[in-house]
């Protein structure tokens, strides 16, 4: 049987302990007869501290070769005061670009375990199943120019460029079409038409594509700023939303806050197909951060890591059962109970980020059986 090659990125912070647990479930699965094979890897400070940049030229060609990329965390005030260019965050942006992962998946699920610990009212999420997609390689994370410079009359200026070009549009808005008619047929297309020009094109190309070739599925166009109030105002009236790459960065985080805690949300991020295999090049990782405040201390949520991992098993490796099985192993272990520190309701009994890791396991195990 071929291997499937993982290359784990812990990165910083939480990143190594919530890594540690997708370790054990590799492990699990195989035992039962997958055959994953996985190499080590340091981005974000991590990699500065070892090679002073945010990710090596060596571990850039692991993460080429690599059938999927797993990913942490990366970032930290100690950080902080490095160069620029070698910030922890450059070491993720480089992967991004450089593998051309252009479409960002983050489905925002409510487990129904975890209805109350949303901070919105429990009727308003019961059953939330919302997908963003991200364009994840284009927009004002990589536009040029991007400087600041000094204007010698003790003003600096500081230029951000966001850029679009058709293809880039067509091809992210063409996957969220797609997307949705695996689920509910609706495609909500986030921009800001009434004050950005690449707005504008957004929206004229995202409804090109759609009368050329997904007309089947609904459409509907929302301010960005609109869109963020909907997603807290009435979340379930989504099914797809798709959005550049610094909205989609913002909705995401509050569309995480619905389902609870940061700590929820995986994320896939895959490249388009290769001419010859048909294979993506793919990144998964938590849509969280490295928590520095609480990394050492036990307390970080496993789950968006774990449940990125499931999401490897479902878009790498059309392994659709175990993706399925693990899903579903994440899901009893919240229905029996388990809570880490952030999802625990007030004066609720918390586990630690080992303790939900082996729950999970343990869940996987029953179901097995
Ligand atoms: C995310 C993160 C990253 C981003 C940071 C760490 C660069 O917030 O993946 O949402 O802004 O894209
Ligand atoms: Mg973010």
């Amino acid at each position: 049987m071929a291997t499937n090659k993982l290359l784990l990125l812990p990165g910083d912070g939480i990143g190594p302990e919530i890594m540690a647990e997708v370790k054990k479930v590799i492990a699990w699965f195989n035992a039962r007869g997958t055959n994953f094979e996985f190499e080590e890897g340091l981005v974000g400070g991590a990699a500065y501290d070892a090679h002073g940049t945010a990710i090596s030229e060596e571990d850039m060609a692991k993460a080429q070769a690599a059938d999927a990329i797993i990913f942490g965390a990366v970032g930290g005030p100690k950080w902080d005061s490095v160069p620029y260019d070698c910030r922890p965050e450059a070491g993720l942006l480089r992967l991004r670009k450089d593998l051309g992962l252009f479409a960002n998946l983050r489905p925002a699920i409510c487990y129904p375990a975890l209805a109350d610990a949303s901070s919105l009212k429990k009727e308003l999420i019961e059953g939330l199943d919302i997908l963003i997609v991200r364009e994840l390689t284009g927009g004002v994370y990589f536009g040029e120019p991007k400087e600041i410079t000094d204007l010698e009359n003790g003003q600096k200026r500081a230029v951000d460029t966001q850029v679009y070009d058709t293809y880039e549009i067509e091809r992210i808005a063409e996957v969220a079409f797609d997307l949705a008619r695996t689920r509910d047929n609706k495609v909500c297309s986030m921009e800001k038409r009434n004050v950005m020009v690449s707005g504008l094109l957004w929206n004229e190309v995202v409804s090109a594509t759609h009368a050329a070739k997904f007309s089947d599925v609904t459409l509907e166009h929302m301010l960005a700023d609109a869109g963020g109030m909907q997603l807290v105002r009435r979340p379930k009236q989504f099914d797809v939303i798709v959005t550049d790459n610094l909205f989609g960065d913002m909705l995401s985080d509050v569309a995480a806050m619905l389902t609870g805690s940061l700590g929820m949300l995986p994320s896939a991020s895959l490249g388009a197909p290769d001419a010859e295999t048909g294979k993506r090049k793919a990144m998964y990782e938590p849509v969280h951060g490295s928590a520095p405040d609480i990394a050492g201390t036990g307390a970080a949520n496993p789950i968006a890591m774990i449940a990125s991992f499931a999401m490897a098993l479902r878009y790498s490796f059309q392994m659709i059962a175990e993706a399925d099985l693990l899903e579903k192993a994440v899901s009893n272990a919240l229905d029996k109970g388990m809570r880490t520190k952030d999802i625990a309701k007030e004066g609720e009994a918390t586990v630690s980020t080992e303790q939900m890791g082996e729950a999970i396991l343990a869940e996987l195990e029953a179901l097995a059986a």
